[in-house]
């Protein structure tokens, strides 16, 4: 993509020829759609000349030749339709090179009406997303990700019904997600991380082709949204979401969620756990109070990592987490887990767990003795417990609870 290519007949082909020839004849300057032309201009213009550099695609975009019919080395990062009819070409696609040109979009972007790729990432473009971008009903793919784009999305953007990628990750936009983002229908791949995003989360149940939603690194409050079946990739750490776990429950599909870093309470639900295809969940960092393990066997199956770390568990460690055939590792620290470690965990420890973090809980009683062999791939932490726990045995490193922390413990 990175090279302008015509997309309908090579440069050398006998119709290209005629056409150029032709063309020469009758309307010389009409090859690219003038608006196309304007507006491409217009694009350089909002561009800060001191950040295109010599060797940078905005430096290549020469408007004394025709940009859908330069060369090779000219106008790169832009494609173009080239019609077999004597209708002018028009620009369908902008894949400029992240190279940290600074700033403004300008509106008339909106008069690229066959733009089907717009990708502007890893610049720095600044102000507002024009509201124009609602004209661009072609556009399937918009990347605006890594620039410093301020302000709301416009609500014009739920007129791009064929948008399937929308990234606009890593800018300083704010405000909430417009009401009708759910007309968005085409839509696998949502990412608003890493804004100022607030407010709370529509129902987004309507997006029912997506994939991978990334909201984190926000200021999403209340509870979690209801979501599409369909997603595979959750993200939606370091918000401010309260409430409970259920609404992802049916999430049948799910492969990696992370909801860490809120302040989500309740009890982490076993279906979740269960959920049959999910192999990375990530609930650290928020105020859980109890996790429900049951015996794994049959689903859960994939569940090969589980951060629980930083909630406020109580209760015992769960025997079942050992069903989980391919869990390897573990982190439950810093919670208030009590109790023994389940001696059915030692025989894991010698075999599939990878990593088991039970430092900073109030646990009690000796390790298992298959822990004091030598062990090779084994890292973890149990620090900080009530526990039997010789210095020389590296997970002890750090040492235990002072005896005034763990008066009681031994007794529960
Ligand atoms: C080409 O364009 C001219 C003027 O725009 C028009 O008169 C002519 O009919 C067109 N020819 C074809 C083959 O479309
Ligand atoms: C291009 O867009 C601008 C701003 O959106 C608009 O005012 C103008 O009429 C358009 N120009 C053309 C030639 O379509
Ligand atoms: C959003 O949807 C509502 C009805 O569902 C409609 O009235 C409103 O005009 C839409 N907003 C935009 C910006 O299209
Ligand atoms: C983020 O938005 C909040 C209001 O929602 C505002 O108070 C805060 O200053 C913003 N932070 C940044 C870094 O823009
Ligand atoms: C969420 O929206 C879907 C349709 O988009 C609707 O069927 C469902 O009832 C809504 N769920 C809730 C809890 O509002
Ligand atoms: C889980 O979440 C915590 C807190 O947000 C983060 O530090 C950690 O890297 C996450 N783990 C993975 C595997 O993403
Ligand atoms: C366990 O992991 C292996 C290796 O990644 C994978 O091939 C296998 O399908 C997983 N088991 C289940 C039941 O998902
Ligand atoms: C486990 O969680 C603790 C915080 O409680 C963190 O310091 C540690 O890095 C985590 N370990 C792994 C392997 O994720």
């Amino acid at each position: 993509m990175a090279k302008k290519t015509p997309t309908k007949f090579s440069f050398f082909s006998p119709l290209y020829s005629l056409l150029t020839i032709t063309m020469t004849l009758s309307q010389i300057h009409s090859l690219t759609h003038e608006n196309d032309i304007h507006s491409l201009q217009e694009i350089v213009h909002g561009i800060d000349p001191n950040s295109i550099s010599p060797s940078s695609y905005i430096n290549s975009w020469d408007f004394t030749v025709d940009p859908c019919h330069s060369t090779g080395s000219q106008f790169l990062g832009i494609l173009c339709d080239l019609p077999l009819d004597n209708s002018s070409s028009r620009v369908t696609a902008i894949d400029l090179d992240g190279i940290g040109y600074e700033g403004f979009l300008t509106p008339v972007i909106g008069n690229l009406t066959e733009l089907t790729i717009l990708n502007l990432n890893n610049n720095k473009f600044r102000g507002p997303i024009p509201e124009t971008i609602g004209n661009l009903r072609k556009l399937t793919r918009l990347t605006f990700s890594d620039n410093f784009f301020t302000g709301g999305i416009p609500q014009e953007i739920i007129e791009l019904k064929r948008l399937e990628y929308l990234d606009l990750s890593a800018n300083r936009l704010s405000g909430t997600i417009p009401s009708n983002m759910t007309g968005l229908r085409s839509l696998t791949y949502l990412s608003l991380s890493n804004n100022n995003f607030s407010g709370r989360v529509q129902n987004l149940t309507g997006l029912w082709n997506l994939n991978t939603l990334d909201i984190s690194y926000n200021q999403f409050f209340g509870n979690l949204p209801n979501l599409p079946v369909s997603l595979r990739n959750i993200y939606l750490s370091h918000n401010i979401f309260s409430g409970d776990i259920t609404p992802l429950k049916d999430l049948i599909h799910v492969r990696w969620l992370d909801i860490s870093d809120n302040r989500l309470s309740g009890v982490i639900r076993r279906d979740i756990l269960s959920l049959r295809f999910v192999s990375h969940l990530n609930v650290s960092y928020n105020r859980f109070t109890s996790i429900n393990v049951v015996n794994g066997q049959g689903q859960g199956q994939r569940l090969r990592l589980l951060e629980a770390q930083a909630n406020n568990l109580k209760g015992h460690l769960p025997v079942n987490l050992v069903t989980f055939t391919n869990l390897t590792i573990i982190n439950l620290s810093n919670n208030q887990l009590h109790g023994p470690i389940p001696k059915e965990y030692g025989l894991k420890l010698r075999t599939t767990w990878r990593r088991l973090y039970l430092d900073h809980n109030f646990l009690t009683g000796n390790l298992p003795l298959e822990l004091t062999h030598k062990s090779t791939n084994f890292k973890g932490s149990f620090a900080n417990n009530c526990l039997n726990c010789p210095t020389n045995v590296g997970v002890c490193r750090g040492g235990q609870r002072p005896a005034t922390e763990c008066t009681g413990q031994h007794n529960l």
